[in-house]
């Protein structure tokens, strides 16, 4: 019967990666993943960093289904005033700085980044975009087209023109960006090569280029928005305001959503000349933006975010294994980089067998992550730990 279900999956369902796990999932609560056969599996990737209060939690639930008791879809983003839309915007704005005051919904992070790099290019009258090399930030057309990586690029070109790179954390090469650039796309935390930080100021420096050349400076917070690294947002976290923020993930608390946001007076480019300057039938739909006020409130509300620092201590702190060559990253976004590929592999595959999740990334293959529900407990965290030492042990 089992077999039967991975069967139909590997046949019927698009696959993406030539050996999934096949984890045959029957229900999930906390930071626990419960199989068909009653396994439980402890949680350290949360979905890829979006299941943010944990999963099935009860807040999230009551939202949802309060907003689906009322209404689902009944029109277009932008058209109907809709309680859970703008009580979400609002709210961002309240925790925002004031040039972030104005909020357009999408259904995805890909999505954000399309919208948001449409909204430079109108606003500039430019039409270069930079990123950095080893970027992720979709996989669309335009999202793929700033992605830094050649290898998951090649296959599809031609993509967007005048998409150029600047290097991550390396100053030298902000001379990239010139007074012919629409904006600089950058991810505050660079996701897909392993959660690397920023160093030397260098968020800073862009931030100080993008001023310099008009450029629009975009922060990718797709993976650090709702409170990942123990502030809000990312930016917070490295004391540095874009002009355009794009969220996502972890931002629906388990619901698909995302958002691109900037300046009233910059959004209000896309209602004129021509009008409806980016639409979208489903983007901000009422019951995920119902998920996503109810996680911002609750965050915003609750220790979790006071209490991410500790917990990022404590995977450092237990962590500490020979094997391990460097744990990367900040707050509940982690990485354990090993000395080869198959050591990574391993410890991927053998936490299975051991019921705790871990994921790879990807553009490296010699780390992988750690991105469990900001509601993880200290138990929870040193229980996996040591399983990935007992691993390591062997
Ligand atoms: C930094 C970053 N940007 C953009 C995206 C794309 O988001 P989505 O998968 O929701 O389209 C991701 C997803 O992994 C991401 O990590």
């Amino acid at each position: 019967m089992k077999k039967i279900a991975k069967d139909i999956f590997k046949k019927h369902q698009a696959q993406t990666f030539p050996f999934p796990s096949c984890l045959e999932v029957e229900s999930a609560k906390g930071s626990y993943i419960t199989d068909v056969n009653d396994k439980d599996y402890l949680d350290f990737v949360a979905g890829a960093s979006s299941c943010t209060l944990g999963h099935s939690n009860p807040i999230i639930i009551n939202a949802v289904k309060q907003q689906l008791d009322k209404y689902t879809h009944v029109m277009v983003y932008g058209e109907y005033v809709q309680s859970p839309q703008y009580k979400l915007a609002q709210l961002l704005a309240k925790n925002l700085p004031e040039n972030l005051s104005t909020t357009y919904f999408t259904n995805s992070g890909a999505e954000a980044i399309e919208g948001a790099m449409k909204l430079a290019k109108r606003a500039t009258g430019r039409s270069e975009v930079i990123s950095c090399k080893d970027s992720y930030h979709g996989s669309t057309q335009g999202a793929l087209s700033i992605m830094g990586n050649e290898e998951h690029k090649a296959k599809y070109r031609p993509l967007l023109p005048n998409c150029n790179q600047i290097i991550y954390n390396d100053d030298s090469s902000l001379k990239n960006i010139t007074k012919q650039t629409a904006a600089a796309v950058i991810e505050p935390i660079q996701g897909a090569t392993g959660f690397i930080t920023p160093t030397n100021n260098f968020l800073q420096k862009v931030r100080e280029k993008c001023i310099a050349t008009g450029t629009l400076l975009i922060f990718d917070e797709i993976q650090t928005c709702y409170g990942r690294l123990g502030t809000l947002f990312g930016f917070q976290t490295y004391n540095v305001i874009p002009d355009i923020l794009c969220i996502a993930k972890g931002m629906g608390g388990s619901m698909p959503i995302g958002a691109f946001i900037s300046s009233w007076k910059m959004m209000n480019l896309l209602t004129f000349e021509p009008k409806l300057g980016h639409i979208t039938t489903f983007g901000g739909h009422p019951i995920n933006c119902a998920a996503s006020l109810a996680t911002l409130e609750h965050l915003l509300t609750s220790t979790i975010m006071s209490e991410i620092d500790k917990k990022e201590q404590l995977f450092r702190i237990h962590l500490q294994h020979s094997k391990i060559k460097e744990i990367r990253g900040k707050g509940l976004m982690l990485a354990i980089e090993f000395s080869s590929e198959e050591l990574a592999k391993k410890v991927v595959e053998q936490s299975l067998e051991n019921r705790l999740i871990l994921f790879y990334f990807l553009f490296t293959k010699t780390a992988i992550r750690i991105t469990p529900p900001l509601t993880i407990s200290e138990d929870e965290i040193i229980k996996g730990c040591n399983i990935i030492k007992g691993i390591l042990e062997q």
